[in-house]
């Protein structure tokens, strides 16, 4: 500690702290900056009353402004709907085939279509409609149950084998194990032709009795040729794209148990407009008829 400085007729009152000689002056605060004080707390008292603020147990207090942010949310959605209606209720009204002819309302369709398929769609078929296991990819022109954008609608509309639906599409393969519909050998030598079929590499000598095993028990489905029938949504096993897998485990477990690949209906989810919407965006993603 250093010496106390002498103090100086005149000089300001000091708290009489010093550190190396320098005095702490006992000022009072400026006029302007304690006039701000206060009115930082008349400000942050009006605010208060006025807008959302106090936390309570369940919410908060409401404010006398009748400000919040969900009913704000609320009136920007009311806006762009009522901005967007009259391009819907074209949408709507258009031929579903001639949509894609007009170029604005395809643009719109195709980019209001593409948010519906992120929210709704994604989950199963992939951010970029690529699919996955037993979620058909949307992007190739391997159709299950049809490519047409009337296909594409009436699919998206009542949804595939679900209960919610009366139009929902609906097909049921057997299960040729599991119900003992076939004979293991039999199960065997029909999952080699159908490998054979696609170039998948199988057991030759299978592959002869498998053919006719084939035609008594598939073809009614799948075609005398393997390449499916799309009123049944019975995949084309000759292509060498598979919803389920084209190796022999994956072959071998759809035929011994059959698949049942459901999706919902969105008739009930979606309006008619953003239904129309996702269809047409599908539609336009590479494989549309
Ligand atoms: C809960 C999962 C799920 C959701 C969500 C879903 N799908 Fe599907 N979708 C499926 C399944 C599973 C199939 C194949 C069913 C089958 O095996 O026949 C399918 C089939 C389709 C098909 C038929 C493909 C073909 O080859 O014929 C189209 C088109 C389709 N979905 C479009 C959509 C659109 C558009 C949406 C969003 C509005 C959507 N899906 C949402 C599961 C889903
Ligand atoms: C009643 C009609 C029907 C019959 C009969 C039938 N299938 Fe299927 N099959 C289907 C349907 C429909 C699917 C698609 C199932 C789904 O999408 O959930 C399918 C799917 C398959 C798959 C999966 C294809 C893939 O891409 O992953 C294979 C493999 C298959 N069937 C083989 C056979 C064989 C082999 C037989 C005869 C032993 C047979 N099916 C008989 C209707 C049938």
């Amino acid at each position: 500690m250093s010496k106390k400085p002498e103090m100086k007729k005149g000089d300001p009152e000091t708290t009489g702290h010093s550190w190396d000689g320098i005095e702490e002056f006992n000022n009072p605060l400026p006029r302007w900056w304690l006039w701000t004080f206060y009115l930082c707390i008349v400000w942050a008292v009006g605010y208060t009353i006025a807008y959302p603020a106090w936390p309570m147990i369940n919410s908060a207090t409401a404010g006398v402004m009748g400000w919040s942010t969900r009913a704000n949310v609320a009136a920007a959605i009311t806006e762009v709907e009522e901005a967007n209606a009259p391009i819907n209720a074209k949408l709507e009204a258009t031929e579903l085939t001639a949509i894609s002819s007009d170029a604005e309302l395809n643009s719109y369709a195709v980019s209001a279509g593409s948010a519906v398929f992120k929210t709704w769609c994604a989950q199963c078929h992939g951010s970029g409609a690529a699919g996955a296991v037993g979620y058909p990819n949307l992007l190739d022109d391997d159709w299950l149950w049809g490519g047409s954008i009337e296909d594409i609608h009436q699919t998206v509309t009542a949804g595939i084998r679900n209960t919610e639906n009366d139009d929902a599409r609906y097909s049921e393969m057997p299960a040729f194990g599991r119900d003992e519909l076939l004979e293991a050998a039999e199960i065997d030598q029909v999952v080699n032709y159908v490998m054979s079929l696609s170039g998948e590499p199988q057991d030759a000598s299978q592959v002869a009795a498998g053919a006719l095993v084939f035609a008594d028990n598939c073809s009614s489905c799948h075609a005398e040729d393997a390449t499916g029938d799309r009123t049944q949504g019975a995949p084309n096993l000759s292509d060498a794209i598979w919803l389920f897998g084209g190796d022999y485990a994956a072959i071998s477990e759809s035929v011994n148990n059959a698949r049942f690949g459901v999706m919902p209906a969105w008739s009930t989810r979606l309006t008619e407009a953003q239904i129309r919407a996702v269809s047409a965006y599908v539609h336009q993603l590479g494989g549309g008829e």
